[in-house]
């Protein structure tokens, strides 16, 4: 039986991965900061889930939750880092930024360091898993926050691959792009397209992630605005996204 950790498990995306993986026969270790939607949640997947309610951006805890969940599964093979938040950034808001800047990239980058230190020092094998977007390859004034730290985790996991492969240690970094996904995130959000339900999307997750594979679009044909992105002239990109 494999161990999973999904922080951010508590609705949405974390929420149905924790589902999904424990109906394959997976341990699921949950973390948020909801306690009653994590105990609802356990309740739902039963003796195999774990939970630990957490506020990932507390740093100075934040460590020693995780090590002890992974005491009580009995063991990781897959850290999951999900946890993020969104804000509309249309107005200058150095709260809303700070908070987006601190789950997204603070609280991201300490979980990774945390999860790769105990793979090395564990097993020198283990998977990480990041949820980036497909707003980590473009930048937007309508979410300058959001985008910027997106495209900081893709960066951060890049970086971390390269450094598994340097120290030769099997850790497989997987970065998931996801475009729009139905769930409390973008529960408000007008002009959506190609919006994939919950499930959809965490099936094609929960297959890219078994596949071991360092990159996934979902649902696959995001793939076509990241390569537009990409491919399209930063001023024409401005005129389109300011
Ligand atoms: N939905 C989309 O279209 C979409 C697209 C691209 C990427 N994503 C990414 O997918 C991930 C999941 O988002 P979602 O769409 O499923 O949204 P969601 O339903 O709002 O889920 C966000 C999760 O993050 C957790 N979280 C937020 N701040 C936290 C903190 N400080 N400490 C611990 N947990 C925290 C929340 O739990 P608590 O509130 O209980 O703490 C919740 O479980 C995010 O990283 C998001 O950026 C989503």
């Amino acid at each position: 039986m494999k161990n999973v950790i999904i922080t951010g498990a508590t609705s949405g995306i974390g929420r149905e991965l924790a589902i999904q993986f424990s109906e394959k026969g997976y341990k699921v270790g949950l973390i948020g900061r909801r306690v009653e939607r994590l105990v609802e949640v356990q309740k739902e997947i039963g003796n195999n889930a774990f939970i630990k309610p957490l506020d990932v951006t507390d740093i100075e805890n934040a460590e020693g939750a995780y090590l002890e969940l992974i005491n009580e599964m009995g063991g990781l093979d897959i850290m999951i880092l999900n946890a993020g938040v969104g804000r509309d950034s249309r107005k200058l808001t150095w709260g809303s930024d700070w908070q987006t800047i601190n789950v997204n990239v603070t609280a991201f980058a300490h979980g990774m360091n945390v999860a790769f230190q105990y793979f090395l020092d564990e097993k020198k094998t283990g998977q990480i898993v990041g949820m980036s977007s497909i707003a980590s390859t473009l930048a937007s004034g309508r979410a300058a926050a959001y985008t910027a730290s997106k495209h900081f985790i893709s960066n951060y996991m890049t970086g971390f691959r390269q450094k598994a492969n340097r120290m030769r240690v099997d850790i497989t970094i997987t970065d998931i792009k996801p475009g729009f996904v139905v769930s409390e995130m973008t529960e408000n959000n007008k002009g959506m397209f190609w919006v994939a339900s919950t499930e959809k999307a965490v099936k094609q997750m929960v297959k890219a992630i078994e596949a071991k594979k360092n990159h996934a679009y979902v649902t696959k044909r995001w793939r076509l605005i990241a390569w537009i992105a990409k491919s399209v002239p930063q001023f024409i990109w401005d005129q389109l996204t300011s």
